[in-house]
């Protein structure tokens, strides 16, 4: 007996699980071919422009969008879990510099520990733990890129939205509207997207029945990778290694040398978008317009010249991941923290995937198509062998 899968629980082995259907869910949508992407039924386009981030999660964890007074509760609930507990400051003081995600993936772990709902496993509970990670992770990761630069804590205001608290906290500045409704959009674009890696980490953990915090450090370590949330970070560091002032020639030849020793292009491809990625579409404008206003319109003119020589060169679009970069840039945000703000929006989308989990829950255990050597090997004592 060679093959320990017995045959008749065999299905076909597919590298990367592509288009494998791992789950079913009432969340999000995606059409690959037609460059379609909608939360509960929503499309993305009208979201970005007239909802806010709050609505957006209100609308993923309730599956519609809220009344006037149901966003007023969720927006006093966020304000009122904004606030880092002490022992989460001091911990962090603790950590020695470094990458944004660790410290992220580590902060996020300790909070469960002054959690009031940490014991408590009921929907209720998972859903106000939901809603108090989603309010925690925007102060964590703002409070953090503070610290890296020297400031002292700055309390959230709880008159202010999520977006433009991230940035109170991030600068100790008021931001200015056009500044908190840009972010406040990318935070809209980032928050869902399907079985996307870290969701379905997310996922598998949540499906063991383990806790929700654990659900989300998982979705957070995913997310680190440099093919998944990793890229917005990858695409700043492209365009700072080709300078700002690059010449248009400059840039083409060094894509094109980059292609042709088969490198990667951080920000470009998908697994699941045949055409451009529809986050892309508010993200390239948001791009062009926040570096106009900033007096640095480099960042996005260079961003052009890649895509094009990129689109020429192998028919791939940008991702979600190319325009965030420039647009995070040109809002001042260091490049350490571009990750973990794609983290800051995605948890909504984490959690309401786990939530579902949980309500129509089975162990996520797969098969692997074994390749090793053949069953059984002599055993050979250790000093005969
Ligand atoms: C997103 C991504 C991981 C999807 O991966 P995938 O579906 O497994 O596709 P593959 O990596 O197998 O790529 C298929 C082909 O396109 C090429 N390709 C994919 N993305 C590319 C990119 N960004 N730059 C250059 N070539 C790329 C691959 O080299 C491969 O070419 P080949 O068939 O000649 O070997 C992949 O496109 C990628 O690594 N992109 C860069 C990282 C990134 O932006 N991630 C964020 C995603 S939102």
């Amino acid at each position: 007996m060679v093959d320990t899968v017995a045959a008749s629980t065999k299905t076909a082995f597919k590298a990367g699980l592509q288009d494998v259907i791992a789950t079913s869910s009432g969340i999000c949508f995606i059409d690959g071919e037609r460059g379609v992407l909608s939360y509960r039924g929503f499309d993305i386009h009208d979201l970005a422009e007239q909802a806010s981030f709050e609505e957006v999660c209100f609308l993923l964890w309730h599956g519609r969008l809220p009344t006037r007074p149901e966003l007023g509760n969720l927006e006093s609930e966020l304000a009122h879990s904004r606030p880092l507990p002490e022992a989460i400051l001091r911990l962090m003081r603790s950590l020695t510099p470094g990458n944004g995600m660790d410290a992220l993936r580590t902060l996020a772990s300790a909070l469960a520990h002054s959690d009031p709902d940490v014991g408590d496993h009921t929907p209720e509970a998972n859903y106000r733990k939901a809603v108090r990670l989603t309010a925690q992770l925007a102060t964590l990761v703002a409070t953090y890129g503070r610290f890296t630069k020297g400031g002292a804590p700055i309390e959230p205001d709880p008159a202010l939205g999520h977006a433009a608290n991230f940035l109170l906290v991030l600068t100790g500045e008021r931001p200015r509207a056009l500044a908190a409704r840009a972010l406040d959009v990318a935070l809209i674009l980032h928050a869902d997207h399907e079985l996307n890696a870290s969701t379905f980490a997310a996922r598998v953990a949540a499906a063991t029945l383990t806790d929700i915090h654990s659900a989300v450090v998982a979705g957070i370590g995913t997310l680190k990778g440099p093919l998944h949330g990793g890229a917005n970070a990858d695409v700043m560091r492209l365009l700072l290694d080709l300078g700002g002032d690059a010449d248009p020639q400059r840039v083409e030849t060094e894509i094109r040398e980059r292609l042709a020793r088969k490198e990667k292009i951080p920000g470009f491809g998908h697994r699941v978008y045949r055409t451009e990625d529809p986050r892309a579409t508010h993200l390239r404008r948001m791009s062009a317009e926040l570096g106009a206003r900033a007096g640095q319109p480099q960042w996005f003119e260079m961003s052009q010249r890649i895509e094009a020589v990129v689109t020429d060169a192998k028919g791939l679009n940008p991702n979600v991941d190319f325009y965030s970069a420039s647009t995070y840039y040109t809002l001042g945000i260091e490049i350490d923290l571009f990750t973990p703000i794609f983290a800051v929006s995605r948890v909504a989308g984490w959690t309401a995937h786990v939530l579902e989990q949980y309500a129509n829950n089975r162990l996520i255990r797969p098969r692997a198509d074994y390749t090793g050597q053949p069953h059984p090997q002599p055993f050979v004592a250790i000093d005969q062998r």
